[in-house]
């Protein structure tokens, strides 16, 4: 399955994506990579495992028409079949979500539908799950619609808040939880074990 990662900065998702495709463990081929942010430690990871890399950012057209005609000719050239968000910041144009419906994943920090939408991202997430008590959070993979976070849901894993933590803790326990779990939602992808019937992701034949 060819990918595209889109990531915004340090990466550290890819880098874990990479590293389960070097063990064998993950059948996906990384073809490109896009960042908005050209300081992103994303691109160095892309350069040291020979992934082609493209610094586009909204700001540079005049127009998200123009924004997407870009991002869709470079998606096109490598014949992308999957785009995998991987601590991407900026909102994807409609039309590219329309072209990649059900073809395009995101991870979240929490357990969605709580603590997601606008402004829930990096340490807000944690912050806004211990000012509010809960006692779970977690990681959900989504594909993405056209609103923030909404999109069907792939999978979900919980990680508990402890009484000790802080934000940075529970960001920690959760990014591990990230690392251990982004790659098997892709995998099942690539192996065709994934069914979308409305809202619903079904997994055939699975092991989640
Ligand atoms: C992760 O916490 C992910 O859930 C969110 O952005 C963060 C990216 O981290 N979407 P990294 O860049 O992969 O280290």
């Amino acid at each position: 399955m060819r990918c595209a990662i889109f990531a915004s900065g340090g990466g550290s998702n890819f880098q874990a994506l990479i590293d389960k495709k070097t063990s064998g463990r993950l059948r996906a081929d990384f073809v490109l990579m896009i960042g908005n942010n050209s300081k992103a430690k994303a691109f160095d990871r892309a350069r040291e495992n020979n992934i082609p890399a493209l610094h586009i950012a909204p700001s540079h057209f005049d127009t998200e028409e123009l924004y997407a005609d870009k991002l869709g000719a470079a998606l096109k050239e490598v014949d992308t079949q999957l785009i995998i968000l991987a601590g991407y910041m900026k909102k994807l144009p409609s039309s590219i979500i329309t072209q990649y419906r059900n073809r395009i994943v995101n991870i979240h920090p929490a357990l969605l539908p709580a603590f997601g939408g606008k402004g829930m991202y990096g340490m807000n997430v944690h912050k806004a799950v211990l000012e509010y008590g809960a006692k779970l959070s977690g990681i959900t993979v989504h594909f993405v619609d056209e609103e923030y976070d909404q999109g069907p849901v792939i999978m979900q894993k919980s990680v508990p808040v402890l009484d000790g933590d802080d934000p940075q803790a529970l960001a920690d326990r959760v990014l591990a939880a990230e690392h251990e779990n982004y790659w098997q939602a892709i995998e099942a992808i690539a192996q065709g074990k994934i069914r979308v019937d409305g809202r619903r992701v079904i997994w055939t034949a699975s092991n989640v």
